[in-house]
């Protein structure tokens, strides 16, 4: 089951899966979409099972007759990807209460309803894997994306939970903390002031290894998270951002200099 499968992180899961010969289900709120998303997996992987479901993730009755729909063709899902997110450009402080709402029913609430619903189902087929996305945001804070920065941290923890009370049914859960990934998300609509592709070396700087990240970068660590060959692992946050939170970046020459005048000038 893969939310959020129609687009970006989530559709580069869902491919990835299918190479690795899962069955996958696809679930989004648009049906033109998600309809079309799914005949291009079905294209890029062929003779492989991919369905699409419509549901938003904050609505638990919708998301129950997807799963309930999955099950029916595919079978009890044993793996969860949670890539539905969406985000607000605002500080914290100046959020409104209903874009604060929109984003924490999204990113946190949804990732709960979906694991509260099928951790059973999982449990009863003897274990399955869920497999969060957080994002560097939730590590450091990011100012002009205060709530989503927020949820993202909630998300990490929400994930450290379940990963608690999965453990005693075979249940793992691991979250996988991405930093800026090409092409950016959809639904992350500017509330500031005109940000464009352009912005978005001032949005995120680009990470000590050079570049950005790719969807297919976190599809490659969900298969693992999700595979037998992790199955030591649960509970883990896990960074995938070029060492962008990996500490302070390193100083060019003019920089340590500058520092360093600025030091002197402060022991004298
Ligand atoms: N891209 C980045 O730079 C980045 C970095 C770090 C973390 N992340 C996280 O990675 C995840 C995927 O991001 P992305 O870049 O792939 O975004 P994306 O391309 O916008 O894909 C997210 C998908 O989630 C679906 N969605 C949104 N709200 C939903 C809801 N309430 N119910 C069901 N589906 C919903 C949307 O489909 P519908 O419109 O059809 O519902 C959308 O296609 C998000 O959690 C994001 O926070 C992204």
């Amino acid at each position: 089951m893969v939310t959020g499968g129609n687009s970006g992180i989530g559709f580069a899961i869902a491919r990835r899966f299918l190479d690795e010969g899962a069955a996958v289900t696809i679930i989004g709120r648009s049906a033109g979409k998600g309809e079309r998303a799914r005949r291009a997996l079905e294209e890029a992987v062929p003779g492989t099972r991919v369905r699409f479901a419509v549901a938003d993730v904050r609505d638990r009755e919708a998301l129950r007759h997807a799963f309930d729909d999955a099950e029916h063709e595919h079978g009890t899902p044993t793996i969860l990807a949670c890539a539905a997110g969406v985000g607000v450009v605002q500080l914290v402080s100046r959020t409104d209460l209903a874009d604060w709402e929109w984003v924490m029913g999204t990113n946190v609430t949804g990732t709960l309803l979906a694991a509260q619903l099928l951790m059973p189902r999982m449990a009863a087929a003897g274990g399955g894997a869920i497999v969060t996305i957080g994002s560097d945001a939730a590590v450091n804070g990011e100012r002009l994306i205060g709530a989503y920065s927020v949820s993202k941290a909630a998300v990490v923890m929400l994930t450290k939970l379940l990963a608690l009370d999965g453990a005693p049914d075979g249940i793992r859960a691991n979250c996988i903390c991405p930093t800026y990934v090409e092409p950016g998300m959809s639904d992350f609509p500017d509330r500031i002031s005109g940000h464009d592709a352009g912005d978005v070396p001032e949005i995120a700087p680009l990470p000590p290894l050079g570049r950005y990240g790719w969807p297919e970068d976190v599809a490659a660590l969900a298969a693992f998270l999700a595979s037998d060959d992790a199955q030591f692992v649960s509970g883990a946050t896990v960074a995938l951002d070029g060492a962008m939170t990996a500490g302070i970046p390193a100083y060019d020459a003019d920089e340590v200099a500058r520092a360093q005048r600025i030091a002197r000038r402060l022991l004298r």
